[in-house]
């Protein structure tokens, strides 16, 4: 649920001045929304052809692209002041969003904002968790176990960044469903 992610993120810097982008649009209705609809201009990728036509529909003015985000992010030339990540949250070809690293650095302008979905602990998600996937947890989080305490989780994204050149200048965390997953909303400045 990114309502709080709207609000919170509204307050640092108004959304309708935002170039925005939906990294994972399906047709962009659910949850993203509350953030794409009130910015000022929307990019949406989405790799489902099937999802295009709606996408338009609820999106008119969007730029809207059938791609694969994980290569296009790679080679866009565009850059957001807003990017959101909706992922799946089961995917074991890309587990979680954690591909989009660090590439993601590269498209936000100098001070950006992201909002991401977290998950510290699995198994409240989901009682079976693939090998691929806790394999990925801990290479990721540089982690032993994959249970990740959220502060840990936090502290990783502020050396991801600062590794890449930037700085976490302000970061909040709100429950998204109640079942284990969290939106974590960061204010990334350009070091
Ligand atoms: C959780 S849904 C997004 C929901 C959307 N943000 C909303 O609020 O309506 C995740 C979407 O990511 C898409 N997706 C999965 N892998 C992708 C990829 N490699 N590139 C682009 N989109 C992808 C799926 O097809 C799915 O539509």
């Amino acid at each position: 649920m990114y309502q709080v992610a709207a609000d919170k993120i509204n307050k640092r810097q108004p959304l309708d001045t935002m170039d925005a982008l939906d990294i994972f649009a399906r047709e962009g209705d659910w949850h993203s929304a509350y953030l794409t609809s009130r910015v000022k201009n929307l990019t949406a990728w989405e790799v489902k052809e099937a999802h295009e036509a709606k996408l338009r529909q609820n999106f008119p003015e969007a730029d809207v692209k059938i791609c694969d985000s994980y290569e296009e992010i790679k080679r866009t030339d565009k850059i957001f002041d807003l990017v959101v990540i909706d992922n799946n949250l089961l995917g074991t070809t890309h587990v979680e969003h954690f591909d989009l690293y660090p590439q993601l650095f590269r498209i936000l302008k100098p001070r950006a904002f992201v909002v991401q979905n977290v998950i510290p602990d699995p198994y409240m998600y989901r009682p079976m968790v693939a090998d691929e996937v806790q394999k990925r947890r801990k290479e990721f989080y540089s982690s032993s176990s994959d249970i990740v305490p959220l502060p840990y989780i936090i502290r990783r994204y502020h050396i991801l960044a600062t590794k890449n050149g930037h700085i976490v200048r302000w970061d909040h965390v709100s429950p998204w469903n109640g079942g284990g997953v969290f939106t974590h909303m960061m204010e990334i400045l350009h070091a």
